[in-house]
């Protein structure tokens, strides 16, 4: 390493390590040699080494991965293109979804498919053993005094291991301003309709998750869909423009990796876009199921901790990370507190007691902490597998997204490719995905499909998802024949 330049030593590391990246010498998912290694090697300090690797790991190039060292992010270095950027819609559109949403939810549901329709880890993965003990230790010990309608807003001790997390992305929370759901969907429900009546308008990401388009179907509600970024999520100056013209009630955004992009807004453009739905007096509903499966040094901070919650409703369960079949799921209503309330009275009256003392009792034992490093480096070699397995069986001209989080993929084939033809026959191979056009109001990306990798990894995934590109490459083919007839 040169003594001489102007360039400070990390900085020449970290440009050595991207050199190596870029030219195949270090592939996605390796581990760097050790700090202590490298400051031998090249005959620089500990220190030195480690703050190039940090660089590296801001930029997200690298992953630290803790008592174990320096990865090359799995997201690096991918041969396919980004997908596309979605196009701009300048009016909302009435959604009417939900015959899609039920037929696919039925197949992803199907264990005798390969799950790659599935956006939630498998038992496997969750490894929910621990908080299946604290529930059936607390129904023994104390069932009956359970037995009984909680307190509407959820247990205490829920809500307070609840705000205590809150604390570590940045944002006070009481555990009073914290009321307990079924799932982030019911959340969201009460979300929604507290802000907006029938026949108003909400903006969202496009691609968006259909369980939020299917909600917005069942209030009567329409979707904008903004133009979104596969990396960085809503492009702030096309709502600017659209916010002049359409009345929206509301904004609904993911917090961090999106479903089905998995797109991650910077900080400062989440600032940018708070400030301007300040301006214009529109409340922002935040979804965070995904927050906490990150593979980055710090956990994205949701918009919440941006703007203290003064025009934030914050949605968020524990169904991706830990227990989908527990249906715990919360919201911090901020200035709708009320609304919120009285509906959560009507929808639900209160959640079930057993599984939120179970909950309590595990988030206050740590295990939580452990259980997601775990799970966030068995997602992220999913990706990677994932990743790796698309590039290599899926028909020339495919993109595919690289999230820093979450474990789902959004695949683009070239221009014509008829994802749902691609369902139908997937199925008969017994394969399933979920196809392109359920993740908009409009129905478009039709030539795109959102592949989950929640799945351990087996033989028989790598094998579906191989028979799945031969599929989609052979509909490629015939697809030429067809215009060399025309
Ligand atoms: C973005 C997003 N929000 C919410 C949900 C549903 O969460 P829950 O099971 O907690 O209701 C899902 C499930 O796929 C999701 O992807």
């Amino acid at each position: 390493m040169d003594a001489d330049t102007t360039t400070h030593r990390y900085e020449q590391l970290a440009d050595l390590i991207v050199r190596m990246i870029d030219n195949g010498t270090l592939a996605p998912g390796v581990r760097l040699p050790s700090v202590r290694a490298i400051g031998a090697q090249y005959g620089i300090s500990i220190s030195t080494v480690l703050q190039g690797y940090r660089l590296l790991e801001d930029r997200g190039i690298l992953v630290a991965r803790p008592q174990s060292g320096f990865y090359v992010a799995a997201t690096q270095g991918g041969t396919l293109a980004l997908p596309s950027t979605s196009r701009l819609r300048s009016k909302a559109s009435t959604v009417s979804i939900s015959g899609a949403v039920a037929a696919l939810l039925e197949h992803a549901s199907n264990s005798a498919l390969v799950p790659l329709g599935c956006a939630v880890p498998d038992a496997a993965l969750l490894r929910s053993h621990r908080l299946d003990l604290a529930l059936a230790r607390a129904a023994r010990q104390h069932g009956a005094h359970y037995n009984v309608y909680g307190a509407p807003r959820g247990e205490l001790r829920l809500r307070r291991e609840i705000a205590r997390r809150a604390m570590r992305i940045g944002h006070a929370l009481s555990p009073d301003d914290v009321v307990i759901t079924s799932g982030c969907t019911e959340a969201v429900t009460l979300a929604l309709s507290s802000v907006a009546k029938p026949g108003d308008t909400i903006a969202v990401e496009s691609p968006t998750y259909f369980g939020l388009l299917h909600t917005l179907e069942m209030l009567d509600l329409k979707a904008l869909e903004l133009p979104t970024d596969p990396t960085r999520g809503v492009h702030v100056d096309a709502l600017a423009r659209l916010l002049d013209t359409e009345p929206v009630a509301a904004c609904m955004l993911s917090s961090s990796f999106s479903n089905p992009l998995g797109s991650l807004m910077p900080e400062a453009q989440k600032r940018e876009l708070l400030a301007l739905l300040a301006r214009h007096a529109v409340p922002l509903i935040e979804d965070d199921v995904y927050g906490d499966i990150h593979f980055m040094r710090e956990r994205p901070r949701p918009f919440i901790a941006l703007d203290g919650g003064a025009n934030t409703i914050y949605c968020s369960s524990f169904s991706k990370s830990l227990a989908p079949g527990y249906r715990i799921g919360w919201i911090a209503p901020g200035a709708f507190a009320q609304q919120v309330m009285d509906r959560k009275l009507a929808f639900s009256l209160c959640s079930p007691v057993l599984p939120q003392v179970a909950l309590a009792d595990y988030l206050a034992s740590g295990a939580y902490d452990a259980h997601m490093r775990r799970l966030r480096r068995l997602l992220e070699e999913n990706l990677l597998r994932l990743t790796r397995t698309i590039e290599a069986s899926f028909p020339a001209g495919t993109r595919v997204s690289r999230p820093a989080g979450g474990f789902a993929l959004w695949v683009e084939l070239p221009k014509g490719f008829d994802s749902r033809a691609l369902f139908d026959e997937a199925l008969e191979h017994g394969i399933c995905f979920a196809p392109g056009d359920v993740f908009s109001a409009s129905r478009r990306f039709r030539n795109c499909l959102r592949l989950s990798a929640g799945s351990t990894w087996s033989e028989r995934i790598d094998k579906g998802v191989r028979r799945l590109g031969e599929l989609a490459r052979t509909q490629r083919t015939e697809d030429r024949g067809t215009l060399a007839v025309k």
